[in-house]
């Protein structure tokens, strides 16, 4: 009987249970219901240090298509939150090795971002047959086109920006919604695009505030009494650009100032003397129901992880370049961030129809 284990961790997405179930009745398509057992972890890698693991039955994998968040639960940074707790005193790497071994694990299945596939890099260092899925609503892995969670995370923001407008325009207000995305502004870029928004800033384009300004009064000149600016969580400016993040940080503390969006609002409004407002959907665009593409593309990417496992091939995780669902090794991607590239095709179709980036 082939044992998988299962884990999901990081910062949850929709998507992820669809994942989970595509994995699942995959492999019992594949292999047949009595050949393969699937140990569910608990909470990320945290369960697998500690050996929360349970045997679960087919049965629990169905009805979970279009539920949010995940079954297993999940923890973001294990270590550093298990340093704070003072459970730092165990062999984290050690621990994690004797729990595939003592569940008797063929393989281990890591649904994860960035953070998720760099300790699934080490653990196949360490040995043990790994395969990723990448997962996140930034849409920031390296070596796929597209994460499961972000096309659902696209739609929210999108609805949230479309609500902005007939707001934004009933009081001839200047509306700035944040989009999650502390690193790269992917989901910014595109819900922006699909929302309409006059003005994009995002991580990969340090912005001027003068220049945001500009685009501002530019659309009041022109009669439009209203502006829609979308910005990317992890914003900063051009002089910000210089310092190293946590330089930024620590001037951002002693000026009282908590986000780029906050600030720039409040900047517009001083600057142009038209009413600002901020919108902060947060966690909503990682809640609930993932979408139909999601749907979708969480079963193609299970599908394969089955497949990967019947190969034999691990090292790996599952990707979507083209149309064409594949797998990358984890050494080729863990430690490494897909960011907007400033020439992206998405960033001049933009440009194209006159949508300022603030630079
Ligand atoms: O990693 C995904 C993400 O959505 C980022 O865009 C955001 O900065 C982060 O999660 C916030 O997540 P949490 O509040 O769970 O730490």
């Amino acid at each position: 009987k082939r044992r998988i284990g299962i884990l999901t961790s990081g910062g949850d997405c929709p998507g992820l249970n669809a994942t989970i179930r595509g994995v699942a009745k995959a492999c019992y398509e594949r292999f047949g219901e009595d050949n393969v057992e699937i140990v569910g972890i608990s909470n990320g890698y945290y369960g697998l240090i500690n050996n929360l693991c349970k045997d679960m039955s087919p049965s629990v994998f169905s009805g979970i298509l279009t539920q949010g968040g995940t079954i297993f639960g999940t923890k973001r940074q294990p270590f550093k939150m298990m340093q704070v707790i003072g459970e730092d005193n165990i062999d984290k790497v050690k621990n994690m090795k004797e729990t595939y071994k003592k569940q008797k694990l063929d393989c281990l299945l890591t649904l994860g971002g960035n953070g998720t596939h760099k300790t699934s890099k080490l653990l196949s260092d360490e040995g043990l047959n790994v395969i990723g899925l990448p997962k996140t609503i930034d849409n920031d892995i390296y070596g796929t086109d597209v994460t499961f969670g972000f096309h659902t995370a696209v739609d929210i923001a999108t609805d949230v920006l479309d609500r902005l407008h007939t707001t934004a325009a009933s009081h001839s207000r200047v509306l700035l919604c944040e989009i999650m995305g502390n690193k790269a502004g992917w989901l910014t870029l595109n819900a922006g695009i699909a929302g309409g928004a006059d003005v994009i800033i995002i991580p990969e384009i340090p912005y001027d505030i003068d220049k945001i300004c500009d685009a501002v009064m530019a659309r009041s000149a022109s009669g439009k009494t209203f502006s829609i600016v979308a910005v990317a969580e992890g914003a900063f400016d051009v002089n910000e650009a210089k310092m190293k993040k946590k330089e930024r940080a620590k001037k951002r503390a002693e000026a009282g100032i908590i986000t780029a969006t906050s600030r720039i609002a409040a900047q517009i409004q001083a600057n142009t003397g038209l009413e600002a407002r901020v919108c902060v959907p947060g966690h909503m665009l990682r809640g609930g129901a993932p979408s139909a593409y999601d749907r979708v593309l969480s079963t193609q990417f299970g599908v394969h992880a089955a497949y990967l496992i019947a190969k034999e091939r691990y090292g790996r995780t599952v990707a979507k370049i083209g149309n064409k669902i594949t797998s990358n090794k984890l050494e080729d991607i863990a430690g490494r961030t897909k960011f907007v590239d400033t020439e992206n095709h998405l960033v001049i179709a933009a440009r194209d129809i006159g949508v300022s980036f603030g630079d």
